[in-house]
């Protein structure tokens, strides 16, 4: 539904009078509405680079969800305040895996003689403390365009891809698995699924010691939802049709695909698309929407209708943007976002390795 004009209006009025006080992050899932008021649009990866390189804004209002700002207020100096317009906008994959479950998950490796010849890699989206703990056992972050860079530096740092040392890979099994076997050609067989609710994750000690890639049991609920079945239907029911999916779809789903990639990819492709051709995608639906509306001349198809937005995304909507706007117009800070000191140093540990991958 169009947006309230006058929500619109007050928006633009709120807009202005930050000026460049302000800066306005949007992540490729935000609504339309927001996406309108955003200074820059982008994946996880530009926009926490995006974050950093922005110090002589005061506020940084960030359009996505809460590890994203963690990440912001983690990149920006401690002048700057990190605004995140709902407090509910997390992410349910972020939420499964808990800094106390890791401790002790690195407590059943050291148990089994294997900690050592570890290091743990985390997507972005984890928390503040889950990043901290990368950062002090030596590890660092990635997100969806930089995994396979990141999973060859860490493997570097324990003797090498083809080598004995592992990767503990938080939280997204998905990603985890998919980059390991498509990038850098391990087999299936060499990853496990640790699981934080069983007693040593799930797994008998012999199955740690002979895995490469111990994956966490974590998966994003909106990619989780595609199956190997859409994308049979979509190529029965669209002749040459090319399936470009996010790696946080299941294996069996990239597999089938034809393109892999994050967001900014996603984007880049269909630019790049000649006129007529045919795609079917397999991502968030706010963004889907918006390619098809961007390109007219291409027919792009949502990879199964059924999946919806992410709801903790479309958290962030224009009445809670205009009140943090107004809010800060007013001089009150609303919904900041802080990391305490502690876990900040060493999430900017892990985050600014990430920052320094090659490419
Ligand atoms: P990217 O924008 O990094 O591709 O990540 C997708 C996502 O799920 C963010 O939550
Ligand atoms: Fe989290 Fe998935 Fe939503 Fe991204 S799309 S914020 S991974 S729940």
């Amino acid at each position: 539904a169009p947006s309230d004009p006058d929500l619109v209006d007050r928006a633009r009025a709120a807009r202005a009078a930050l000026g460049e006080r302000a800066f306005v992050l949007g992540h490729h899932y935000q609504r339309d509405e927001v996406i309108d008021f955003a200074d820059v649009t982008g994946d996880s990866f530009k926009l926490a680079r995006e974050a950093a390189a922005r110090p002589e804004a005061e506020y940084i209002l960030f359009c996505g969800v809460h590890f994203m700002a963690e990440s912001a207020d983690i990149l920006t100096s401690d002048r700057q305040q990190v605004v995140l317009p709902d407090l509910a906008a997390g992410c349910s994959m972020a939420d499964m895996a808990a800094i106390g479950q890791v401790e002790e998950a690195w407590a059943v490796l050291q148990d089994v003689g294997i900690a050592d010849a570890t290091i743990p890699v985390t997507y972005m989206n984890s928390s503040a403390a889950i990043k901290a703990f990368t950062g002090r056992h030596g590890g660092t972050v990635c997100t969806s365009s930089n995994a396979e860079v990141a999973l060859r530096w860490a493997f570097e740092q324990v003797g090498g891809v083809d080598g004995t040392g592992k990767v503990l890979f938080l939280p997204d099994q998905h990603l985890g698995r998919n980059t390991a076997v498509l990038e850098l050609g391990m087999s299936l067989d060499e990853c496990v699924v640790f699981d934080p609710r069983k007693p040593n994750g799930g797994l008998t000690d012999q199955e740690l010691r002979d895995a490469r890639m111990i994956l966490w049991r974590g998966h994003c609920s909106v990619h989780g939802r595609f199956s190997a079945q859409n994308v049979t239907d979509i190529r029965a029911a669209v002749p040459d049709v090319t399936v470009m999916v996010h790696p946080e779809c299941r294996h069996e789903v990239v597999t089938s695909a034809d393109l892999v990639g994050s967001t900014e990819y996603i984007i880049k492709q269909l630019d790049a698309a000649e006129p007529g051709s045919s795609w079917a995608i397999g991502t968030e639906l706010n963004l889907v929407r918006r390619l098809a509306k961007a390109h007219p001349d291409k027919h792009v198809h949502y990879l199964d209708s059924t999946v919806c937005f992410c709801s903790t995304m479309n958290r962030i909507d224009l009445p809670h943007l205009v009140w943090a706007m107004e809010s800060l117009v007013e001089g009150r800070v609303v919904n900041r976002i802080v990391v305490d000191d502690d876990d900040a140093h060493w999430a900017r540990v892990a985050l600014d390795q990430m920052l320094a991958l090659p490419g």
